[in-house]
């Protein structure tokens, strides 16, 4: 049932490019993103005035990459949610809004609940779901199935790849029927996203690297991923894969935040991992990785080929390809998943089952 594979979760990053590429393919037809069958016409995704995107744990860190790429290629304004804090806060929402609500199993307690609230507001609602016929699936006005096919593995990876996936579909699409993008940015976009799963495919091919670094930081105690924008997004994401499977505490910081008061917790060999995936931030964030070196941080940098610079400053650097850089957390989060993957097996830990952890969390 592992295929070979020692874990499900190693089993499950390697079958990214093709849940992935199923996703796509299920709303994209010759090149054409078609969300009809779901219920978002044309005119739909037209009256609609902004998207609340509701979730927890991973799929939250989702829902914030979706938030800098949909509000930067549809121009419409989106809000991201803790599901429990949004099920208990009195907002104020737009009754012209959509509430999409993000999530693996569908049975997530504060995200169902959320959903409900939604719904009592009067306020149209999307779920992103992976498991047919789960609770969110059933409740909601709408359902976006992402085909990453049952997860095993409590730490979720290629369910975590589609959701981004299925968010920068409705982006793009938003985009085109709101007339942000014209036919040929639409073009170029949906042709990048459909090269994503090969290029996983190529990130993957390098893992030997990424183990070798892994198991020289398994005795690491404490890790800080830093970025901005959407690198932002992608560092909670890899943080919480450190942390969840490899027991290492682990923070993500929005860069420009460390001088705000957690730079005092770097020490003489503290691993800073600066995430730099967007080209306008790149020397921001890298100022920032100088500052951390200067306190004596060990650094790893995660950039796009051509960004050599980085080796002036970093002590270790994964590359991944290019792509457009709304949809860089795809790639981005694969070497990360396998540094937490592999700093667990190196610590000889649990894997697929980390303690406290269950995979879906029916109670808040
Ligand atoms: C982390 C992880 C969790 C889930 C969260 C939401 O690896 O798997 O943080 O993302 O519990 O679960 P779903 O998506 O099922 O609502």
């Amino acid at each position: 049932e592992k295929a070979g594979f020692e874990h499900f979760m190693i089993k499950e990053i390697h079958e990214q490019p093709r849940a992935v590429k199923d996703t796509l393919n299920s709303v994209i037809h010759d090149g054409v993103i078609d969300l009809s069958e779901m219920g978002l016409s044309d005119e739909t995704i037209r009256n609609i005035s902004q998207l609340y995107l509701v979730a927890c744990g991973s799929a939250y860190h989702a829902a914030m990459s979706a938030q800098y790429a949909i509000e930067d290629l549809a121009q419409i304004p989106v809000r991201v949610e803790l599901a429990s804090e949004f099920r208990y806060r009195k907002m104020i929402l737009d009754e012209k809004g959509l509430v999409v609500v993000i999530s693996q199993s569908g049975e997530t307690a504060d995200s169902l609940a959320a959903l409900r609230k939604a719904k009592s507001m009067g306020i149209q609602t999307l779920a992103v779901v992976n498991v047919v016929g789960s609770s969110i699936a059933r409740e909601a006005d709408h359902v976006f199935y992402t085909l990453a096919g049952p997860e095993i593995a409590v730490a979720t990876t290629k369910a975590y790849s589609t959701q981004l996936i299925a968010c920068d579909v409705l982006g793009v699409q938003f985009a085109k029927v709101r007339g942000t993008i014209d036919e040929n940015h639409y073009r170029e976009l949906t042709e990048e996203l459909l090269a994503l799963p090969e290029k996983i495919e190529r990130i993957l091919q390098d893992k030997e690297r990424i183990q070798w670094f892994a198991a020289k930081q398994a005795a690491a105690h404490d890790v800080f991923f830093i970025g901005r924008g959407i690198d932002y997004a992608i560092s909670m994401e890899g943080s919480l894969k450190l942390k969840e499977i490899s027991y290492i505490h682990s923070e993500a910081y929005a860069a420009g935040e460390l001088k705000h008061g957690t730079i005092s917790l770097i020490e003489d060999g503290t691993l800073v991992v600066g995430i730099l995936t967007q080209s306008s931030l790149y020397e921001k964030t890298v100022s920032n990785l100088v500052e951390c070196k200067s306190r004596g941080a060990y650094l790893m940098g995660l950039t796009t080929y051509g960004h050599y610079s980085i080796e002036d400053t970093a002590d270790f650097v994964i590359y991944i390809p290019k792509t457009d850089e709304h949809f860089a957390a795809s790639l981005a989060v694969v070497p990360l998943q396998l540094m937490g993957y592999y700093v667990s097996v190196a610590r000889g830990l649990d894997v697929d089952k980390p303690r406290n952890l269950a995979k879906s969390v029916t109670v808040e």
